[in-house]
């Protein structure tokens, strides 16, 4: 079942709802593959009910040319999701998440201003104002979200923190190929060649948690892994930084859990990824 309108979805989770199910919320912009489909498999075992959104966020796009290029593949997303048995699809146009006079935004302090935040201007902003729509809309119990993208978790934990947002968030592992690339729709940009070298950025990481858990010290780590990044053909290193995995501050609490995150360009296109450390 594909849903378009607010109007539509809300009915269908409105009947869902008096007959007790648990709904739960997968949020997607399409172009499905093995990552977004572990979260909606996951929500399947754990929901009575499971809705899978399909909206490519204007909003979160700080690149104009990043959003006319992003892939658009309804059909066959909706063929995966299929065969994973999610119950509703909702997949809005444009103008029915953001009609005209729409003049809201959510912003998120803190989590949101280092790394992917300093480096996309308004990135956060748009995630954070669609995903408060999202759940506004679906009235899910649960949403399905990646470590792959672990700022934006930790954002979106925030959010709901916050704003009290009646949300059960929950993180889902990053999926990766077996070659340990993280699974991402950017990664069919990849030319051959580039896609041969694209899993450098992982191994770099790997070896960097290696060297710190060993006893080297963490600014000559990540140099160590940016140059190796480099070497390994990728034509530029946004950042690797090591950071307190819940607030994106720089480490400093060696008690507290610490994630690894990087970003760097490969073929015009831009990668990212994170591990535990
Ligand atoms: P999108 O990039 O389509 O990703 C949808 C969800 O799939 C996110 O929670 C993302 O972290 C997760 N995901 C992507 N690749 C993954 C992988 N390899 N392993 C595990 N999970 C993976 O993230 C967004 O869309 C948008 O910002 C959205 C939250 C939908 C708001 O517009």
């Amino acid at each position: 079942m594909i849903l378009r309108t607010v109007a539509d979805l809300r009915a269908q989770v409105a009947e869902w709802k008096a007959a007790g199910q648990v709904v739960g919320v997968v949020p997607t912009m399409g172009a499905l593959h093995d990552g977004h489909l572990s979260l909606a498999r996951r929500a399947r075992r754990e929901c009575g009910r499971v809705i899978t959104t399909i909206f490519v966020n204007p909003k979160q796009f700080n690149n104009p040319e990043d959003l006319l290029k992003y892939p658009r593949t309804e059909e066959n997303d909706a063929a995966l999701l299929a065969t994973v048995g999610v119950d509703a699809i909702f997949a809005p146009a444009v103008e029915e998440v953001y009609p005209a006079g729409f003049v809201t935004s959510v912003s998120v302090g803190g989590v949101s201003a280092p790394l992917e935040g300093a480096l996309r201007p308004g990135h956060f902003d748009g995630v954070a104002t669609v995903v408060t729509k999202l759940f506004g809309m679906t009235q899910a119990d649960r949403g399905y979200f990646g470590q792959k993208d672990w700022q934006q978790l930790q954002v979106v934990r925030q959010l709901v923190r916050d704003l009290n947002l009646k949300v059960e968030i929950v993180g889902c592992e990053t999926v990766r190929d077996p070659d340990g690339l993280a699974m991402s729709s950017r990664n069919q940009r990849l030319s051959g060649q580039a896609r041969a070298k694209a899993p450098a950025l992982y191994a770099a990481m790997l070896g960097a948690a290696r060297q710190f858990r060993d006893g080297v010290p963490l600014a000559q780590v990540l140099d160590r892994a940016r140059a190796a990044v480099l070497a390994e053909g990728f034509d530029a290193v946004e950042y690797i930084e090591l950071v307190d995995g819940e607030t994106m501050l720089p480490a400093r609490d060696l008690g507290a859990p610490m994630r690894m995150l990087a970003a760097a360009w490969i073929d015009d296109v831009r990668l990212i990824d994170n591990i535990a450390v």
